[in-house]
């Protein structure tokens, strides 16, 4: 994961986000099924355990798993990111007693490829849409570096064709129409001043029924192309912001509204870095194999593998292995 991208996620956990796809579930992805792949693991767990997340973003598996620990088998906690977490993972934990939390470790800005942690003082590796993110290669050899013997590896992976693949590549496309020159921002940057000019009754020039007429076709666009489909809760919230813009659109504000649609622009450049990564790291068939390959390798010989699906729709996939090298 290059600079930009610790930057997209560090901006998006600051925004105060629990888990990484706002636009398909808007509470949270912690349905049903995805409770009890975890919850199974966490009755498992006890006080010698320690329990090292991959990629833990806003942190909210550890929320979970702290939630679901009684005092005496909340197992020590590792969060690793590379994405600067600490900040909105505290937030997050700070309803937590503090027994609780003196047990769990936040590691920021660190690569699961390289993590200051001890060579085999890990019993339980977990990690929900992270670890297919990272470096094969590098987080194998971690892995197998920190792991104990006796170990067990749980993860929720991206899918590809999942739910929530399906709604990375349509949003995806989505941004890329919005931020194209002639696209929605651009035609919303342009027409601010002549809405001002309109809403004041002032003189708008010969320019602006073509600025208007452009701005309105590109939200045409969107509505017909985008909102009814997966991408429209992405659509449904571009439209709105921009509408907004144009709408309260005054001589004294045009600034400010520009300054807003540049804001809109970063943020949503930000949120097509996370998509293409996702979309990068969605796992087929073959994908799910290579890591189960990897994991007879190196002992581990019990894996289970199932898609894992929420209100009906498919969500990625689950494995769990374990390792009994004593
Ligand atoms: C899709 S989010 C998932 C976050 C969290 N596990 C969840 O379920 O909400 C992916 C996370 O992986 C982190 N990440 C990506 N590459 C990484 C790496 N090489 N080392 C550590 N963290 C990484 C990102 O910073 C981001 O927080």
């Amino acid at each position: 994961m290059g600079s930009t991208m610790d930057d997209a996620w560090s901006e998006y956990w600051a925004a105060g986000y629990s888990h990484s796809c706002p636009t398909t579930f808007s509470t949270t992805y912690y349905g049903k099924s995805t409770r009890r792949f975890w919850r199974s693991l966490i009755t498992d767990v006890s006080s010698e355990d320690c329990w090292l997340e991959l990629c833990c973003g806003g942190g909210g598996l550890i929320r979970l798993l702290a939630e679901t620990s009684d005092d005496i088998s909340m197992p020590r906690v590792i969060g690793v990111d590379l994405a600067e977490v600490r900040a909105p993972l505290g937030r997050a934990l700070s309803h937590l007693p503090a027994t609780k939390r003196s047990r769990i470790q936040v590691l920021e800005k660190v690569n699961a490829t390289r993590m200051p942690i001890e060579a085999g003082s890990v019993s339980v590796i977990a990690s929900q849409y992270g670890f297919e993110y990272v470096d094969a290669t590098g987080i194998r050899r971690e892995c197998e570096r920190v792991l104990s013997p006796r170990a067990t590896l749980a993860l929720v992976l991206h899918k590809e064709r999942s739910r929530l693949h399906l709604v990375a590549k349509a949003e995806l496309e989505l941004i890329d129409q919005a931020l194209a020159e002639g696209g929605l921002l651009d035609c919303c940057i342009r027409a601010i001043p002549f809405a001002a000019a309109s809403r004041a009754n002032a003189a708008v020039g010969v320019d602006a029924a073509r600025v208007r007429a452009e701005y309105n076709r590109a939200v045409r666009m969107i509505v017909g192309e985008w909102l009814d489909g997966p991408a429209g809760e992405c659509a449904d919230q571009l439209l709105r912001s921009c509408g907004n813009l144009i709408a309260g659109a005054t001589p004294g504000n045009v600034q400010a509204a520009a300054a807003q649609i540049l804001r809109i622009r970063h943020a949503v450049t930000r949120q097509r870095e996370r998509l293409a990564a996702l979309d990068e790291a969605a796992l087929g068939v073959d994908g799910i194999e290579n890591i189960e390959g990897w994991l007879r390798h190196i002992g581990f010989s019990d894996t289970f593998i199932s898609p894992l699906s929420e209100d009906g729709y498919e969500v990625g996939w689950t494995l769990i292995s374990r390792r009994n090298d004593d």
